[in-house]
């Protein structure tokens, strides 16, 4: 099966991130034909500093290697170099309805958020992120739930091209994983993990141990001391509970039996140590990969030749059916 997937190049990757999206991508590489972008051309649409741009794509390639992709088993490269990326997308503009775009919660949030720049690059935004999926033909797209609806768009987008141009598409799905395709601030459990909010509500990846603990021990939790896993009356304690299950390989149930009778106090102390133990490798993997810019921009380089022998393929087909040489 292909597979592609990106994150934008615009902060430290987070728990979120990682459990939402990166986790399921270090299975998939293991059996599947994946691809995974740093999607710069995404960062720009948001107020950004060009002086720090190629640091936060250096450190996001860090991060996807630290946390475990395998330039063995997958292509890892910069949007930007593939630059069928943005040719695609303006085609693909030519046949996406203005409302279509409006309608996108992303767009209406961002562009509340950044009232000062609402440029049309980020209107666009989900017909790049069509055009990334839909250039290699791609049958499946491991996200958070928060990309679900730009996939719908994705999705309307492939189908309207096969009507009109003739079959060229697979119409690809959407994958989000069984838990975790939400996780939640830490301060403010209501509201999901992110990394604009990376004060104490977001944990990164790859942060020191003290900083872990501190976060933990300080998360929102409520009153009733009860370790117990209910969503909607007991949303922080729940959050909780889906990091440790996740990083333990235990199931909710098994951890609330196992904390049968313990405080709050006990559960946070078990979780930031388990985090810090599961957290300390990729840290650490970080730091020498980031002292060894050769060998990043090396895997970076042959992942960037590899898409574009597949986007030039794609690009040849597209250019004929829609009229153009
Ligand atoms: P972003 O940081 O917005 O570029 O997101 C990169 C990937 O991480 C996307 O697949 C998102 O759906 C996923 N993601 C971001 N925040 C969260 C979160 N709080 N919980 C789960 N997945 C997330
Ligand atoms: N829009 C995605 C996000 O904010 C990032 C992204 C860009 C993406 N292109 C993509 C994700 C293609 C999956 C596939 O998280």
């Amino acid at each position: 099966m292909k597979i592609f997937s990106g994150i934008r190049p615009t902060g430290d990757i987070h728990l979120g991130n990682y459990l939402g999206a990166i986790k399921q991508w270090i299975e998939l590489q293991e059996k599947e034909d994946c691809l995974f972008c740093v999607v710069d051309w995404h960062a720009i649409t948001t107020p950004y500093d060009e002086k720090t741009l190629q640091d936060k794509i250096f450190d996001l390639s860090c991060s996807y290697l630290a946390a475990g992709l395998d330039p063995k088993k997958c292509s890892l490269f910069i949007q930007s170099q593939v630059k069928e990326h943005s040719e695609l997308a303006w085609l693909l503009g030519t046949i996406i309805p203005l409302g279509e775009l409006k309608r996108m919660t992303q767009f209406k949030d961002k562009s509340q958020k950044h009232s000062e720049y609402i440029n049309a690059g980020l209107l666009n935004y989900p017909i790049l992120m069509a055009a990334d999926i839909l250039l290699y033909k791609t049958e499946a797209v491991p996200i958070g739930k928060d990309q679900v609806q730009h996939l719908e768009l994705t999705r309307n987008v492939a189908e309207k091209f096969n009507k009109k141009y003739g079959k060229t598409f697979i119409i690809p799905k959407p994958m989000l994983p069984k838990q975790g395709a939400v996780i939640m601030s830490l301060t403010d459990p209501n509201k999901k993990m992110s990394k604009s909010d990376d004060g104490k509500g977001c944990i990164g990846l790859f942060e020191n141990p003290k900083e872990i603990e501190k976060k933990i021990m300080s998360a929102t939790t409520d009153s009733d001391n009860e370790i117990r896993y209910d969503l909607e009356k007991k949303s922080g304690i729940s959050n909780l509970l889906t990091i440790y299950s996740l990083f333990s390989n235990q199931t909710i149930k098994q951890i609330e039996k196992e904390f049968k009778g313990k405080g709050y106090g006990d559960f946070k102390k078990s979780l930031s140590q388990l985090l810090i133990k599961k957290l300390e490798p990729l840290r650490i993997k970080k730091q020498d990969l980031m002292k060894n810019p050769d060998l990043v921009y090396s895997i970076l380089d042959k992942g960037a030749k590899e898409a574009r022998k597949k986007a030039e393929q794609t690009m040849i087909e597209i250019r004929n059916k829609m009229g153009l040489k």
